[in-house]
């Protein structure tokens, strides 16, 4: 987590630095600074908090400089606070780094710099980063970038770094192990960024630093990549970015959740553009086609991934087996990496991850691979470390999503694993081509069953007034529907604070039953699907404890629209297909609660969008 970016060249550094840091912010926001060359002096502004504090601050002295860094971050080791804020300077005064990772030896460090007469300032691990440099500086009497080499061979952990010397402005050194880092070329400029989104509007230009690269950046000159270890020299790819600004900016949404929840017709729309080809009766997948006899082969499927994308793995479990009638396993990235799991040789891994850096995930992909697994990546972020990692994969071409909370990644997952399922079903002789078609037919008009489902966005809303002060909330769903409750629940608890949980319908009766009085708002996921009746009956016990049901239903439902209290209904469509459409009335509910509740649903407490730590 934590964001990073940098700036070197003829312009002032500042705006583009903070510009930069506000859309990095999804990556943490617990605190923020920079760090501007001015006059062989380092001007250093830091704030607890938003990047807007900071920049108050900053704005009140000289913010001149067209050398700068600047960090935005999540806290791991230190509290947030202004001491702890990045970026931080050598006790020497010279030099100023800002970092993105744990440093998991800094004590060890640390104790050998304070042997030395080190001082520090802050509970960071940072803080001990830039004085080892500083010593292995001092002790080589060396060139920064020689000795910022020397230090990080001897660091363990993860880190993305960016420093640079009061007496040598115009070099920024940076380096990258296990964080991402992007540098943007312009014309006599050179940008830094831990994704490309800071500079976007000033190149489209990217490098994509490796795991153990480092580069040493001027205005004007080369690049100069190496590697770490050896100082090695790297010839690396220039990438031309497709984004655009505007679709990283708000476009008359309060926020961007709401942006991107309006977003999904068309983002469901892009991901199967191309692919799902209803006319023709095929689904056309090229990273599938690749490995197709992997695919048909399988014993088995393991899905790896974490929060959201963990639910849409869920929601494929129930698919493929349906479809394809492979057996699937669904792991938490965290766990698998830390046990010993069995994976064979015939296993396929399918690793799912919206921003395709997320840490855990990032570790199970290395241990499949290593354990000699054909490893299937889906994520959103073109170019990002976990499409870079896998052997194959497919991108949802969801367009960037900046609100934390995730919402069409969540459905452009389901579309891409709903497809292989279908896909995966046709190869193996699994289905009847009739229904095969059906299937086809039907993903293809979801998105606008997605823009009806969002017409009930004021109803949603006048249900979200009464149950804004709710403590508790209870989420169930049966079948493919089971890990939309899932999903309702972290939506609701994320962004808005209450306490949530999701159950299969159930499992109520095992435990959770006794939570429901008059008070306990249970949200349920109630399509007209296969296990329809059985979930008729759970609404009835809910009722029949006074609970206050929420239900989610198929258009013209008659049964479960007699018990519950409120009622969303959807478009009809076929039971497989229908998590597209019943996730949609749990995500506007959850924001909008928040937003009554006064909470910033963009950037909830605590948490950021890309976990690049474990
Ligand atoms: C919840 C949310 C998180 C992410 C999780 C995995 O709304 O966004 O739970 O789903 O951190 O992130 P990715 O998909 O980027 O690997």
């Amino acid at each position: 987590m934590c964001g990073i970016v940098g700036y070197v060249g003829d312009r002032n550094a500042f705006p583009i630095l903070v510009n930069g840091l506000k859309r990095l912010e999804y990556r943490g926001y617990d605190s923020s600074g920079v760090a501007l060359a001015q006059n062989g002096e380092i001007t250093l502004y830091k704030k607890q908090g938003m990047v807007k504090a900071m920049e108050e601050l900053a704005l009140a002295g000289d913010t001149s400089g067209s050398t700068g860094i600047a960090h935005t971050r999540w806290a791991t080791h230190g509290q947030p606070s202004d001491e702890n804020a990045h970026p931080h300077v050598s006790n020497s005064g010279n030099l100023v780094l800002v970092h993105n990772g744990i440093i998991e030896n800094y004590q060890a460090l640390k104790e050998l710099l304070q042997d030395n007469g080190f001082e520090f300032h802050s509970e960071t691990d940072t803080e001990v980063l830039v004085n080892f440099i500083q010593y292995i500086q001092d002790q080589e009497d060396c060139k920064l970038k020689k000795a910022v080499r020397i230090a990080l061979a001897q660091v363990i952990g993860a880190y993305a770094i960016c420093i640079y010397d009061k007496n040598k402005p115009e070099e920024v050194v940076v380096a990258k192990l296990g964080s991402p880092l992007v540098i943007g070329l312009g014309v006599n400029e050179k940008f830094i960024g831990s994704d490309a989104t800071p500079f976007l509007e000033y190149t489209k230009d990217a490098i994509y630093l490796e795991d153990g690269e480092m580069a040493t950046l001027t205005a004007e000159g080369e690049l100069d990549i190496r590697l770490i270890q050896s100082d090695k020299a790297v010839n690396a790819q220039v990438h031309k970015l497709q984004m655009d600004l505007e679709s990283i900016e708000k476009g008359g949404y309060d926020y961007f959740m709401m942006k991107e929840i309006y977003e999904q017709p068309r983002a469901i729309y892009d991901t199967f553009r191309g692919r799902l080809l209803p006319e023709q009766g095929m689904i056309k997948m090229s990273g599938l086609e690749e490995y197709a006899d992997r695919f048909r082969n399988a014993d088995r499927i393991i899905m790896t991934a974490c929060g959201t994308s963990w639910h849409s793995a869920l929601v494929a479990e129930y698919l493929f087996e349906e479809f394809a009638r492979i057996p699937v396993e669904v792991e938490y990235g965290s766990e698998f990496r830390y046990r010993n799991p069995i994976i064979r040789k015939n296993d396929v891994v399918i690793a799912i991850s919206q921003s395709g850096e997320t840490a855990d995930t990032l570790a199970a992909i290395k241990m499949a691979k290593e354990a000699g697994a054909m490893v299937f990546g889906i994520c959103n972020v073109p170019g990002s470390t976990i499409a870079r990692e896998t052997h194959a994969g497919a991108y949802t071409h969801a367009g960037p999503e900046i609100g934390v909370a995730s919402t069409k990644a969540f459905t452009s997952q389901v579309t891409v694993l709903t497809m292989m399922a279908l896909e995966l079903g046709k190869i193996r002789g699994e289905f009847s081509t009739s229904q095969y078609r059906a299937l086809l037919n039907e993903l293809s008009v979801i998105p606008k069953k997605v823009e009806k489902v969002l017409e009930s966005k004021e109803l949603v809303e006048e249900i979200s007034a009464l149950y804004k002060d709710a403590n508790n909330a209870l989420y169930l769903g049966r079948g493919v529907n089971f890990p939309i409750a899932l999903e309702g629940a972290l939506k609701l608890k994320e962004i808005s604070y209450i306490h949530a949980e999701g159950y299969p319908a159930a499992e109520m009766k095992h435990g959770p039953i006794a939570l429901i009085d008059e008070n306990m708002p249970v949200i349920v996921v109630a399509p007209n699907a296969g296990h329809y009746e059985k979930l008729v009956s759970n609404v009835q016990e809910v009722k029949a404890r006074h609970g206050k049901v929420i239900a989610v239903v198929t258009e013209g439902d008659t049964e479960v629209v007699q018990s519950a209290d409120h009622v969303i209904e959807i478009p009809e469509t076929l039971e497989a297909l229908t998590p597209l459409l019943t996730v949609i009335p749990l995500q506007l509910l959850s924001y909008y609660i928040a937003v009554m509740r006064g909470c910033d649903v963009d950037r909830p407490r605590n948490l950021a969008k890309s976990v690049t730590v474990e």
